[in-house]
């Protein structure tokens, strides 16, 4: 039994890939329902050393940034901050617009697009995102009213320990949930070296806080493994293992 915290929702269509969120065919979406597991899970897990206020959330491999959108969405109260980076230019564009999401400009522009598009087409599809982005518009001025969620979106390889750190700064970062390349939709990219994900935890040693998690998400072809770093836990949904460390303090 895998799912211990994200129940499925009757509202998850709102968060689909392609209805208000952007997607590109060759950018695989990460299911909103596991982002959400992986996310509570490093919640939990923080807790229990008593880090309990809202998080600085950081992906070195975001993609489309479509989860950390939803994320954003399902569970803003806790998040403080969003930074993502990837190699890709093509990626880190759709992410920027992924991202734009969270602000409410960014959505307003968003609808009126879709707007277009109903106009336009007349299609029930498109009618069915307005009625979408009509809800997320409502949680969002709910989120914001609070405070925005900080976002920054750059170009980095996950294993430039240099590049990140001056990026991010030290000790930024709380949570890290990553979905790594797979060697079969999307290949590691940049300095093809020895165990990419070796030297990826290793260029995020030093952007970590203190009681930092990251979790990695990956085919059961690799293993993320680091002596700075011990396994917290670690569960299978479908073909995607994933996998929580926390980096090893001096005390531990
Ligand atoms: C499995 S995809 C992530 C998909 C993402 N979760 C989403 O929902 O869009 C892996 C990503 O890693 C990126 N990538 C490949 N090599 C990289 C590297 N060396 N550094 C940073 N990102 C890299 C790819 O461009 C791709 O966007």
């Amino acid at each position: 039994m895998p799912y211990l915290f994200a129940a499925e929702r009757r509202n998850d269509a709102d968060y689909a890939g392609g209805r208000v969120f952007y997607s590109l065919p060759g950018h695989p979406a990460f299911p909103v329902r596991l982002v959400s597991e992986i996310f509570q899970r490093c919640l939990t897990l923080r807790a229990t050393n008593g880090l309990t206020t809202p998080v600085a959330l950081y992906d070195p491999c975001c993609g489309g940034a479509y989860h950390l959108a939803t994320l954003a969405y399902l569970h803003g109260e806790r998040i403080a901050s969003i930074a993502a980076s990837d190699i890709d230019t093509e990626a880190l564009a759709l992410a920027r617009r992924n991202l734009d999401l969270l602000t409410l400009p960014g959505l307003d522009r968003r609808i009126t697009e879709l707007e277009r598009l109903w106009a336009d087409y007349g299609k029930r599809s498109h009618e069915e995102a307005l009625e979408s982005a009509a809800r997320l518009r409502e949680r969002l001025l709910d989120l914001t009213e609070r405070r925005a969620i900080a976002v920054s979106v750059f170009q980095a390889d996950a294993t430039d320990g240099e590049r990140v750190l001056a990026a991010l700064g030290a000790r930024s970062a709380d949570v890290v949930i990553t979905d790594v390349p797979y060697n079969r939709l999307s290949a590691w990219q940049g300095d093809a070296g020895f165990d990419p994900l070796w030297r990826m935890l290793e260029a995020l040693r030093p952007i970590l806080t203190p009681g930092a998690v990251v979790a990695v998400a990956s085919d059961k072809g690799q293993t993320p493994a680091h002596e700075a770093y011990r396994r917290a836990d670690r569960f299978q949904i479908g073909k995607r293992r994933i996998v929580l460390l926390r980096p090893v303090l001096s005390t531990d």
